[in-house]
């Protein structure tokens, strides 16, 4: 870890909020699913002097000099990312998961044409067509849903029907809030009775495909798969898209470059190029798999002790509770109290949630940050309990005080990867 001492001397405001921000994270739980630890050498590779470097264009094609080791770096990255997911062509210069997803929109489509995503409170993303979000200027997005909230199965009957009526030119794959696997291969098959490209979102996922604890989409048919490079994947903030044919790369290449962004971020990459290649060791196949032993393990202890989950239990890294049916309490209730017992996740709308998205009726909560932290099947049982304890004393604040001292006192014996504090005192 750096000293920061340079950081002290020149910016102690900016300082002071980095060092509660670690302190933060140490002393905390992290159980947003979205969220996770990355290593010191991902660290380091982000902090590098190729912040100061230009590099339009892609290696050996740049529109600027100076270039040898930027590209020894976006190669690598390349490469890496080919091999972890099996592609035929990796784009690694996305600034994050949003843009990743514009991109390939534009690489795919003509404004007017139609893309059929996830409905968004049965888990699709923003960028798969909110209202509030400016590709709906111009693309048109139409919806699918599950059949069923108890299993979370996708209405695929439903989706061939839409797919029929509205032939879409893109189906879309993916998520941030569902806790069960897609059938990629019902997907596939209609996309190709309409004709449309495949793609999947699989920014909360990657690691867990990576890490073969969950289904590669190319292995069904699916063309391209956007992603961050930030959640499951445990690497620095970013994204990327791969296609499963080199040739559909070259379109997505354009399209990220000149089409939609400048210069990659060159530090970014070579953070990158390090998580992939940390993703690739056998012992990251361990840690997904962990993940989701974990996140099996607290949705059953949950479940037990009378809560009420979308579809009933989890597939993956994450999990929603409703909580007005569990405990006559909101997602954003929830989310208040857990903060003040140190234990960090986020209120979310749950599937056709009669509640508004500020104030909605769940919460969803992850296992990839402790995981990371080493955390196993008895630590979720701990984390459970100390979440069920606050529901119990919530009316309680020096209840809630001690519990939150508790909470401290057992994150002291799992350090976050990247970070020691003593190094600084
Ligand atoms: C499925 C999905 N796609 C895209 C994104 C957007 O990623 P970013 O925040 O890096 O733009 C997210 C972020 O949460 C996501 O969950």
């Amino acid at each position: 870890m750096p000293s920061y001492n340079a950081l002290q001397q020149s910016d102690p405001l900016v300082y002071d909020a980095v060092i509660g921000e670690m302190q933060r994270q140490v002393e905390g739980v992290e159980l947003i699913p979205s969220e996770n630890y990355i290593s010191a050498p991902v660290m380091e590779a982000m902090a590098t002097v190729f912040n100061n470097k230009y590099s339009e264009g892609y290696p050996g094609k740049r529109y600027y000099g100076g270039q040898k080791y930027a590209d020894i770096i976006e190669q690598l990255a390349i490469d890496r990312a080919k091999i972890l997911f099996n592609a035929g062509n990796a784009n690694v210069q996305p600034h994050a998961g949003a843009p990743a997803n514009v991109a390939t929109y534009f690489a795919l489509l003509e404004p007017g044409d139609t893309v059929m995503g996830m409905d968004l409170s049965h888990g699709g993303h923003l960028t798969h067509g909110h209202p509030v979000t400016y590709i709906t200027k111009i693309f048109n997005f139409v919806r699918y849903k599950m059949k069923d909230v108890e299993t979370g199965e996708i209405d695929y009957d439903e989706m061939r029907e839409v797919a029929l009526r509205e032939r879409p030119k893109l189906i879309l794959a993916g998520f941030s809030a569902y806790p069960r696997e897609l059938d990629y291969a019902k997907m596939k098959a209609i996309a190709d009775e309409v004709g449309a490209y495949t793609m999947a979102d699989m920014a909360h996922i990657a690691g867990l495909i990576a890490g073969k604890a969950a289904r590669n989409p190319f292995d069904d048919g699916f063309d391209i798969i956007t992603t961050t490079t930030h959640k499951t994947l445990r690497g620095p903030r970013g994204g990327m898209i791969l296609t499963r044919e080199e040739d559909l790369g070259k379109k997505i290449n354009k399209s990220v470059f000149p089409g939609f962004q400048g210069g990659p971020i060159m530090q970014m990459i070579a953070a990158k190029a390090v998580a992939f290649a940390e993703a690739a060791k056998p012992e990251f196949q361990d840690y997904a798999k962990q993940i989701v032993v974990n996140a099996k393990h607290m949705a059953n202890l949950f479940m037990e002790n009378g809560a009420k989950l979308v579809t009933n239990g989890t597939d993956n890294h994450l999990m929603m509770i409703d909580c007005v049916t569990s405990w006559g309490m909101t997602g954003q209730e929830v989310e208040t109290l857990f903060d003040d017992i140190g234990i960090t996740l986020n209120k979310n709308m749950i599937a056709d949630d009669p509640r508004k998205p500020m104030d909605p009726s769940g919460i969803r909560l992850g296992t990839p940050a402790v995981t990371t932290r080493g955390m196993k099947e008895v630590e979720m049982e701990q984390l459970t309990t100390f979440m069920l304890s606050a529901i119990k004393k919530k009316d309680n604040p020096s209840a809630i005080k001690d519990l939150h001292e508790e909470v401290k006192t057992f994150c002291n014996k799992f350090p976050v990867p990247g970070i020691d504090l003593k190094q600084l005192s």
